[in-house]
């Protein structure tokens, strides 16, 4: 092995810099030629790749975004564009291949190593939804981004006595949203991974919190359930409490990674080369009960990650 690739694909999360940081002088380090490809599998498919040196990735582990850019490429989630992506690998003397992504990003990299390259996968997405891993690379900085405008929004809905509905990501998955209900003090929050029932789930707390003393409100709902305006409106027409609501987006995947986020993809992003030394490819790196690990990226694609029940429970509790 002599020359690697990296590249990050999908979403964007912060971190992704750290850890090809941490890729390319862990591989500099080794003795490898690490080449930096530009927008993901697209530009893959383009050859927009250059050599990577030490200093290339000097003042990047504080900045969020990927300084290589990232994509989502049609072209690439077909046979002929993965056979096309590696003979344009080979055209550039690619040895293995290191993605920084999320679930999708896994999926393209299994058929490469599927059709013959070899790769190792790095968990890189705000939504911490990859099922081989407990952590990915970008949720701590977004949970913490979400709760800073939690924090606000709270500030308001006490001086107002109102209740706050407050969107954040997650299309497939309810983590960020779980963890921020917790982390917030919501009264309810809407999971896409759960069917709910807006009078039973929302309204009911609601009203059973008021008659409780409670003199503000405090609603989190997933991306991929929606809707937060209407249930503002719904809210406001059951209870006669003013509601507003806040659709966060894109600025939870932006911002300077947190220390966690940082010092998690520079762990991972030097195992990841460590990998390929000692001649391991088709691997996805993971943490599980605290430790760094690995698995083989077809097995790692069939496991399932579900919602952690006693969480939803905890915190049905501590909104009392
Ligand atoms: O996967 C990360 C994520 O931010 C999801 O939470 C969200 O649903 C999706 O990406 C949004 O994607 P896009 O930026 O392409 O709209």
């Amino acid at each position: 092995m002599k020359t690697i690739g990296v590249l990050t694909s999908g979403g964007d999360a912060p971190g992704m810099n750290a850890a090809v940081r941490a890729v390319v002088r862990t591989g500099i380090y080794y003795g490898l030629k690490v080449m930096g490809i530009r927008k993901g599998y697209a530009g893959l498919l383009n050859g927009d790749m250059e050599e990577m040196t030490l200093r290339s990735v000097g003042d990047i582990i504080h900045r969020g975004g990927t300084i290589l850019q990232t994509a989502r490429s049609a072209e690439f989630n077909s046979e002929a564009g993965v056979k096309k992506a590696i003979s344009i690998a080979k055209v550039f003397g690619l040895d293995a291949l290191i993605v920084i992504g999320g679930d999708g990003s896994y999926r393209g990299a299994r058929d490469l190593a599927n059709q013959g390259f070899p790769v190792i996968c790095i968990p890189g997405t705000i939504d911490n939804d990859i099922a081989s891993t407990e952590y990915t690379i970008g949720f701590d900085t977004a949970l913490n981004t979400v709760q800073d405008a939690i924090d606000k929004i709270r500030d308001t809905a006490y001086s107002h006595e109102r209740c706050s509905v407050l969107e954040v990501m997650g299309r497939h998955a309810g983590y960020i949203a779980l963890n921020v209900a917790i982390s917030g003090g919501a009264e309810a929050v809407i999971l896409p991974e759960k069917e709910f029932d807006i009078d039973r789930d929302i309204i009911k707390p609601i009203i059973e919190g008021r008659n409780r003393g409670k003199k503000h409100y405090l609603v989190i709902i997933a991306e991929g359930v929606g809707g937060a305006v209407e249930i503002a409106k719904y809210i406001e027409e059951k209870t006669d409490i003013k509601t507003r609501a806040t659709i966060l987006g894109h600025i939870q995947r932006g911002g300077s990674p947190t220390v966690y986020d940082r010092v998690m993809a520079s762990r991972m992003g030097a195992y990841a080369v460590k990998l390929l030394k000692e001649g391991k490819i088709n691997r996805v790196i993971a943490l599980q009960k605290g430790v760094i690990t690995d698995f083989d990226i077809n097995e790692a694609l069939q496991m399932k990650k579900t919602i952690d029940e006693e969480m939803v429970e905890l915190n049905k509790i501590l909104a009392l």
